[in-house]
Formats: C-alpha cells, structure tokens, sequence
C-alpha cells in the first residue's frame, strides 16, 4: 500500500466508514484516525503504530455536542473551558459512557476529548456518523508529524489515505487536562498554555516526571526521539567527544560558532515561542537526518508555549 496525499474530504470520509485507518490534520499534529466506536479498527490504529495497548487515545468530535452521547458528565469548569478552546489545542478527561470501547481508553473509566480546529477534519466529522481516534500519526516513541510528508515518510506503506492540510499551525500537542476532586491537572503541557489556562480558572496543578504514572499512561519519560541522541548542552561542551562537522545544534534565536552552519537549526529568529513551537518537529526530523552522530539542544525561555517545549525536549533527550 502506498498512502495517496490529497484534500479529498468525501473519500477519507469513505475509508473511515469502511473501517481503514486516515492520517487528518489538525492545527497541533497529524493524527491516525479510525472510528473510535469500532474496537476492531482502534486496534488496528494500535497495530500501525507500534503503541502498547496501555497508552490510551483521543477520542475526536466535531463539537461538545457531537461527543455528549460518549461521555459521561462535562462539569461547569469544563464548559468554561470548552467555550474558548473546543475547537483548539485542548483535550478533556471525562467520564467515558459505554458507547466508548474500552481499548480506546486502556480500560480507564475516562475518554480523552477533543475538538480538533482544523477546517478539512472539522468538515470531515461533520460527514462522518462516529467520533475518531487519533494518536499523533508516527511510530511510537518517535517525533510527531506535523506535515504531510512527515506522515507519508514514516506510515506511508501502512495506510491508503493523507489528508492534506498543510503544515500545522501549532506545531506541539493539544495540553491535556483532568478534573480531580475540584482541582484542574495539567497531564500534558501542550498549544494552550499554563498561563493562559490559569487567567480562566485560577491555579492549576501540573504533573510532572510522569513516568510510569498512571494517570497519563502515554507519558513515558523518553518520548518523542530523534533516532540520533538528543543531549541539553550547549555544543561547544561536546567538542572533547564529537568533531564539530558530527554535531547538530537546534537553537532558539542564535546560531552558534562551535558547529558547521549546515548543522544548525533554529526555531524562531525573533523570539517567538509561537514560532518555535510550529518549527519544533521538523527541525527535530531535519536534524535527525543530517547525518550527525549527535543533536546539542539548548532549552528555550521557560513560560508560555516555552514550557511544552522545554518539556518535548527533555524527553527527547538522552
Ligand atoms: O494534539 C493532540 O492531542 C494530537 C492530535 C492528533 O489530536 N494527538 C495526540 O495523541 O497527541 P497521542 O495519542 O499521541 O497522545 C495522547 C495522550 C496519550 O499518550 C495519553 O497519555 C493521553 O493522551 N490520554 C489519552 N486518553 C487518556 C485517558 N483516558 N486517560 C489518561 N490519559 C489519556
Ligand atoms: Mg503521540
């Protein structure tokens, strides 16, 4: 098989409804997408991946209204939420109803809700009788895709279909919330940030080092790899080890003189961590085939969309 790329919204549509599986875009990543109601087809978005069956899935709608009938109970902190971010960069932990297969969520008795706000896979739930599953759409473990072609490079032979919507416009993961005994907690640091969070609903609790921790099970320390080994240092400190042409360097704002400038990449002149959160993935995958032996990463200023980016490096690093 060999994955078609094309903007084609009424033969996905088509594909989903005959149980195969579609990479959609969304303005965070690309996801791999089946009907979430059809276990068979979670599985077979599991199989693709090469995920274990505990790291549980997003379920997406096209609205609150679409996803009410799978979920539970959607507490008045979540409408406030929802109201400005759903469609965005935000999934919600709910109370999962039973028309949720257990294998999407890894038996937890809640689902991870989203409503992605990209126009094409808005469109496309709207023609689809069923909410979708999405994983970000690469092999498990290594770096999201965040074009087409990153998506074509790495599961093109595993599914028919691409849905193309260019590059995303966010370029981290949606930030993934729960709702616990009255308290918002942060599972993952994603496009919506802390800070932005916070001005709507006070303090928020954030988990960190969530190794192992089951309340985010895809949250594995290492995540997010570059094949080649990933290290927070500024390059110069790697010169005993490596010959400058064998090092890669992403940067922030600056290129750096200890390094060829063919190996250095950066993720916003200017400063925008905006910016440098759209180019993360693809400066990552750049470097990762550059033909370096190593990447020195210097982490970025530590607020706003800083954190979700600071947090993707650190597990991608070694
Ligand atoms: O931006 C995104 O969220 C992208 C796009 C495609 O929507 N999707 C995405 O999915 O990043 P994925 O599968 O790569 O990461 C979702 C993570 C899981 O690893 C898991 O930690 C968490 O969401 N998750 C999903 N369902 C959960 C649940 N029921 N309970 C706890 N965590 C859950
Ligand atoms: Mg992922």
């Amino acid at each position: 098989m060999k994955a078609i790329i094309g903007t084609d919204i009424k033969k996905a549509a088509s594909l989903l409804q005959e149980g195969e599986l579609v990479a959609i875009p969304t303005e965070t990543v690309y996801g791999l997408a089946g009907n979430a109601t059809d276990s068979r087809v979670v599985s077979m978005i599991f199989q693709v991946k090469n995920r274990p069956f505990f790291d549980p899935m997003i379920m997406h709608a096209q609205s609150i209204e679409a996803a009410l009938p799978y979920i539970g109970d959607f507490p008045d902190v979540y409408k406030k939420l929802a109201d400005i971010w759903m469609p965005g960069p935000l999934t919600l932990l709910c109370k999962k109803s039973p028309l949720v297969p257990d294998i999407l969520t890894a038996g937890s008795d809640k689902v991870a809700v989203r409503i992605p706000n990209h126009p094409l896979t808005l469109q496309l739930l709207k023609n689809l009788p069923f909410p979708l599953a999405a994983p970000s759409a690469n092999p498990f473990g290594y770096i999201s895709p965040t074009t087409p072609g990153h998506v074509a490079d790495q599961l093109g032979d595993k599914i028919p279909y691409i849905l193309d919507g260019g590059p995303c416009a966010v370029g981290v993961e949606s930030t993934i919330l729960d709702y616990r005994n009255g308290s918002l907690i942060v599972l993952r640091k994603g496009g919506v940030s802390i800070e932005e969070l916070e001005v709507l609903c006070g303090k928020v609790e954030v988990m960190d080092e969530t190794e192992n921790n089951p309340a985010a099970p895809g949250m594995l320390k290492s995540h997010y790899s570059p094949a080649t080994p990933l290290r927070i240092t500024p390059p110069y400190m790697l010169l005993n080890e490596y010959s400058p042409e064998r090092i890669g360097y992403l940067g922030f704002q600056k290129r750096v003189e200890s390094v060829p400038a063919n190996n250095q990449f950066i993720l916003s002149e200017s400063g925008d961590l905006r910016e440098a959160a759209r180019n993360l993935f693809t400066c990552m995958r750049k470097l990762d085939n550059a033909g370096v032996d190593v990447i020195a990463v210097e982490l970025v200023p530590d607020h706003g969309l800083g954190k979700a980016i600071n947090d993707k490096l650190r597990r991608a690093s070694v």
